[in-house]
């Protein structure tokens, strides 16, 4: 099967519209605040670089060089042992899981876009209760959007790489962008962004452990979409003679400036009109709303855009948690792109029907284990073990097996002298990193 090319830009905008998501919007401002600030983001930033960007590389050769669905690009470079190296491609697996949770906080995310319109909370008290009201009993506003994300995602997945998933980012990602910008631009007038800056840049040493490395790590995964397939099946629609090099500075480069800058603006809301930065998940759900409260009119206005920006960032990142599996039954099974993508939205829909559910008062009950609700047993097991395990098996996979002289023919005419820096840390450095973070992750160290 002939696999549908990107545009060059196409492929940039693709592969950051699926970096950039709710991670960057949603969690990098929270986990920034928990962890302390300005030393976390100096810590993350310099994972993304060391890390990410290399196993970043390693994966779009995967896709590059296989030019198939994961499993059989996995299979194709292995010199041998193909049976057992295919199983890298089943990686894909973690997108579908991951998406169980996204699409339904896509779905709180469609229902704060409607009733920001009209109605803001006047304090965090009523922000959180509302929020709670909704996450703990309203079923039906839950099931509603999260079925209004399950069709919109799976409708463009139908229509492929062309049609679906580069059209959607070529209109989706500009306007997402020119929406973070112009708020950031509002908030650099205003006198707390000094704070915001502060907060974000002046690293606080004290507050750094091991633990920080590892949830740096974790997050610089999570964030750069690495670890399961995703710019694996994206790259293997690269045009031929691309630039890997630049495409990943590109992706790398786009995700940590909206991360920074959706950061930036938020914190500056929150110590302009709101109650400071540290608050757990629910900061853009409590604590953003009731900033947005204070600043009158405007503030509604602000809403609906700061929500609508958030929402396009999960979407274009939902259809690359998919499309991963979509393109392995389309290429192995011989499916049409209708019925795999309709299949695998189905799939992340139903088990998404009980994630909701599992944090509603009534069901919670059955589906918690061991303390977690059966949505925090999903984004453990992916963010916490199938995707620094996908890392690992990728470095791996390009560090050892492919034929050096393979990867070398490629990416040494693009990476110049740094080649042996960046063959060397992938051979021993990313996998050791990737170990040790999974297992602390998972709570074993
Ligand atoms: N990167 C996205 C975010 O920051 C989530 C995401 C999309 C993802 N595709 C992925 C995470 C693949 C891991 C793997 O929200």
């Amino acid at each position: 099967m002939k696999i549908a090319r990107f545009s060059r830009l196409g492929f940039i905008l693709a592969a950051a519209g699926s970096a950039v998501g709710l991670g960057n919007i949603w969690k990098f401002p929270y986990i920034a605040g928990e962890y302390g600030g300005g030393a976390f983001v100096l810590i993350y930033l310099i994972t993304v670089l060391l890390i990410g960007f290399s196993i970043m590389i390693a994966e779009m050769l995967i896709g590059y060089l296989g030019r198939k669905d994961g499993v059989s690009s996995f299979e194709d470079l292995a010199p041998k042992h193909k049976n057992l190296w295919k199983f890298g491609g089943f990686q894909g697996l973690a997108g579908l899981f991951i998406m169980i949770f996204y699409s339904v906080v896509i779905g709180w995310i469609f229902h704060y876009i409607v009733t920001s319109l009209t109605y803001l909370p006047s304090n965090v008290e009523e922000a959180e209760k509302i929020f709670n009201t909704m996450l703990n009993t309203d079923i039906f506003t839950q099931l509603f959007y999260h079925t209004l994300a399950f069709i919109w995602i799976t409708y463009v997945l139908t229509k492929g790489i062309k049609g679906g998933i580069e059209k959607m980012n070529l209109v989706l990602m500009p306007t997402l962008m020119l929406i973070l910008i112009g708020m950031f631009t509002y908030a650099t007038t205003l006198d707390t962004f000094g704070r915001a800056v502060e907060f974000m840049f002046a690293p606080d040493w004290t507050k750094i452990d091991s633990n920080t490395f590892v949830v740096a790590v974790g997050h610089a995964f999570f964030t750069l979409s690495l670890g399961m397939g995703a710019i694996m099946t994206y790259s293997a629609s690269m045009q031929k003679d691309s630039n890997l090099v630049t495409n990943a500075f590109w992706i790398v480069f786009l995700d940590t400036s909206i991360a920074i800058v959706a950061g930036l603006m938020l914190f500056t809301f929150l110590y302009q009109y709101g109650s400071g930065p540290a608050q757990g998940p629910g900061l853009v759900f409590i604590s953003l709303p009731a900033a947005f409260y204070e600043m009158g009119i405007i503030g509604n206005i602000f809403a609906v855009l700061f929500f609508v920006a958030l929402g396009f960032a999960g979407l274009t990142s939902s259809v690359s948690l998919v499309e991963p599996m979509v393109q392995y039954f389309i290429n192995r099974f011989n499916w049409s792109r209708l019925k795999s993508s309709i299949t695998m939205g189905l799939f992340f829909y139903s088990l998404g029907v009980i994630a909701l559910l599992s944090n509603v008062d009534g069901y919670k009950e059955a589906l918690t284990w061991n303390g977690k609700s059966f949505f925090d047993w999903v984004d453990y097991i992916t963010a916490s073990i199938m995707l620094p395990l996908g890392g690992l098996v990728m470095a791996v996979f390009i560090g050892f097996v492919v034929e050096k002289q393979r990867v070398e023919s490629i990416l040494r005419p693009q990476l110049g002298w740094a080649f042996d820096a960046w063959y060397f840390s992938l051979r021993y450095i990313t996998p050791v990193a990737m170990f040790i973070v999974m297992l602390s992750l998972m709570e074993i160290l």
